[in-house]
């Protein structure tokens, strides 16, 4: 079964209100992704969703299209989808954080100016970003049930 990393941007849909639809939007994606080894990242402002999501092959692709038809946003744009040998997020069941804490020092590493459009990164810069902004999240929400076998 392969393991794959997909990534995606997309609006908060008019009237969202971002600290309690995304408290609830984790909550949810906590339980169900934990339960369907799936890791990832998911970063937000006012006008940008922007997540990876790490899993399976086909539970990855059924999560993306229960996504995509979320009435909380709209405008979801596939920035790619790639199978991985080892995920980047393995410690979350779905980590997320304001792009407000992003620090200059972060965007101007990826951007050519301080204003950095997250859109305009590919699938491994957007990874790579999500990677180091999550350092900055303490959060970790360790999924409950690690075995070793
Ligand atoms: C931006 C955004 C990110 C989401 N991320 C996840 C996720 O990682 N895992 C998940 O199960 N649901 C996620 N959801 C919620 C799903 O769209 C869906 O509401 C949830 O999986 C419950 O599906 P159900 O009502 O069909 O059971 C996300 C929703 C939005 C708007």
């Amino acid at each position: 079964m392969a393991l794959v990393q997909l990534s995606y941007f997309s609006r908060p849909a008019e009237g969202v209100n971002l600290k309690q639809d995304v408290k609830s939007i984790v909550n949810t994606a906590r339980r169900r992704n934990r339960e369907n080894w799936v890791t990832g990242f998911l970063m937000f402002r006012h006008d940008l969703f922007t997540q990876v999501l790490e899993g399976q092959r086909e539970v990855v692709s059924q999560l993306f299209q229960r996504i995509c038809t979320d009435p909380r946003h709209e405008g979801v744009v596939l920035v790619g989808c790639e199978t991985i040998r080892k995920r980047r997020f393995a410690e979350w069941s779905m980590g997320f954080l304001s792009l407000q804490e992003a620090n200059r020092e972060l965007i101007l590493r990826y951007g050519e100016s301080p204003h950095l459009d997250l859109r305009q990164l590919d699938h491994r810069s957007l990874v790579e970003f999500a990677a180091e902004f999550s350092a900055a999240a303490v959060d970790r929400a360790l999924p409950e049930l690690l075995e070793v076998r």
